[in-house]
C-alpha cells in the first residue's frame, strides 16, 4: 500500500508518519509512505528523524496547491490522509489570505488530484472548530456547521468540499473532526508547548479571558489512532468525530501545567480576550466508539506528564523556534 500524508512534517502529521512506519497503527503497513509537505514554519524536518533512514519514506517538499506536484504524487498511491494546513487561529485573524489559499484551495486540489489519479481512500483531517460553539452537550456528526474564526471557516470550507466529492463522484472520502491535540513536536505557539516552554524558563504565561474557555484534550497518539480506524475500517463518504474525553477550562489546563512545572499563579498574566473566542467545543465521540472500536487511551494527567518531560529533554527543539 502506498500513502500519501500531507503536511506530514508539522506536529499530528509527523506523528502519524512515526507511528505509521513503526508498526504502531494496527491495519497500516505502508510499503511505501510520502510526505508532501511545503514546509512552512510549522513544518519541521527534525519532527521526520526518527524514521529518515527508512526506506519506504519519500519526502516531497512541495505545496498542495500546486496541480502538477500533485498530479505527480497522486499517481500510484493508495490512500491520502490529509493534514496539511495553515492551523493556528490567532494567524487567521491577523490575517486570512494563507489560510483560505492553503485550507481551501489546497484541499480542493488535492482532492481532484486523488480522483483523476484513481485513488482508493482518502482521509480529511478536519476539526471540531468547524461546529462553533455550544454551551451545554456534544455535538454529533450530523450537527450543522458554524465556524466563528476564519481558521475554522476555512476548516469547514475544505470539510465541505471533501463531503462534495464523495457525493458528486462517488470519491471515497471519509472525514474526521477532532478536538484539540497536545503532545511532543507540537509548534510552541499552541497553548500547551507555549506555556510549557515559558513556564520552565521562569517566564510568564498570557491567559486569555477570563481563562473560563473549555476544550476537549486529545492526546496525538489517540488521535492517529483514530485516524487510522477510519482510514481502514471506517466507511465511505462518513464523517467521525474524535475525542479525548477531557474537558478542561483554560485555568484547570494552566492549574495542570503550573503544578507539573513547579510554578504558582504569579507565573500567568491575564490578556485580552482573542477576538471570537469560541467558549466551549465538545464532540460527542459515539459513532466512532461504537462502530470502530475506538477509545481515547492516555489519561490528561500521564499525557501532560510526558508531554512536559519531552519538552524538557528536547530544548534543541523548540528554542530556535521561539527564537523565530
Ligand atoms: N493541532 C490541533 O489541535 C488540531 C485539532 C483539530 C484539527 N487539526 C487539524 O489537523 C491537521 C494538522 O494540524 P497540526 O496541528 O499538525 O498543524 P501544523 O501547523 O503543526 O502542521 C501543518 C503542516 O502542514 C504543512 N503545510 C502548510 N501549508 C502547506 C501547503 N500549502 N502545502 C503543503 N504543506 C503545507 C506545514 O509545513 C506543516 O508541516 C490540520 O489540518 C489541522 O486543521 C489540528
Amino acid at each position: 500500500m502506498r500513502v500519501l500524508v500531507t503536511g506530514g512534517a508539522g506536529f499530528i502529521g509527523s506523528n502519524f508518519v512515526r507511528r505509521a512506519l513503526t508498526g504502531w497503527l494496527p491495519g497500516l503497513d505502508p510499503d511505501e509512505l510520502v510526505v508532501l509537505d511545503k514546509f512552512t514554519y510549522a513544518g519541521n524536518p527534525a519532527n521526520l528523524d526518527p524514521v529518515a533512514a527508512d526506506p519506504r519514506l519519500r519526502v516531497v517538499r512541495g505545496d498542495i496547491c500546486d496541480p502538477a506536484v500533485v498530479k505527480q504524487e497522486m499517481a500510484g498511491t493508495d490512500l491520502v490522509v490529509h493534514f496539511a494546513a495553515e492551523s493556528h487561529v490567532d494567524r487567521s485573524i491577523a490575517g486570512a489570505a494563507e489560510f483560505v489559499m492553503t485550507n481551501v484551495v489546497g484541499t480542493q486540489t488535492l482532492l481532484q488530484g486523488a480522483l483523476e489519479a484513481g485513488v482508493d481512500r482518502f482521509v480529511h483531517v478536519s476539526t471540531d472548530e468547524v461546529y462553533g460553539s455550544i454551551d451545554e452537550g456534544s455535538w454529533p456528526e450530523e450537527h450543522p456547521l458554524a465556524p466563528n474564526s476564519p481558521y475554522a471557516a476555512s476548516k469547514a470550507s475544505s470539510d465541505l468540499i471533501a463531503r462534495a466529492f464523495h457525493t458528486t463522484h462517488g470519491l471515497d472520502v471519509r472525514i474526521t473532526r477532532c478536538s484539540n491535540n497536545y503532545g511532543p513536536h507540537q509548534f510552541p505557539e499552541k497553548v500547551i508547548p507555549l506555556f510549557v516552554t515559558n513556564l520552565v524558563d521562569g517566564e510568564q504565561v498570557p491567559l486569555y479571558g477570563d481563562g473560563l474557555n473549555v476544550r476537549d484534550w486529545l492526546h496525538v497518539d489517540d488521535h492517529c489512532a483514530g485516524i487510522a480506524l477510519v482510514a481502514t475500517r471506517g466507511r465511505a463518504g462518513e464523517v467521525y468525530n474524535i475525542g479525548g474525553g477531557t474537558e478542561l477550562t483554560n485555568r484547570e489546563l494552566t492549574t495542570r501545567l503550573l503544578g507539573i512545572t513547579g510554578r504558582d499563579w504569579s507565573a500567568v498574566r491575564p490578556v485580552a480576550d482573542r477576538l471570537a473566542h469560541d467558549r466551549r467545543y465538545s464532540v460527542d465521540i459515539t459513532k466512532i466508539s461504537t462502530e470502530l472500536g475506538y477509545a481515547p487511551r492516555v489519561g490528561i494527567e500521564e499525557g501532560l506528564r510526558d508531554t512536559v518531560r519531552w519538552y524538557l529533554d528536547n530544548r534543541a527543539w523548540w528554542e530556535p523556534l521561539k527564537r523565530g
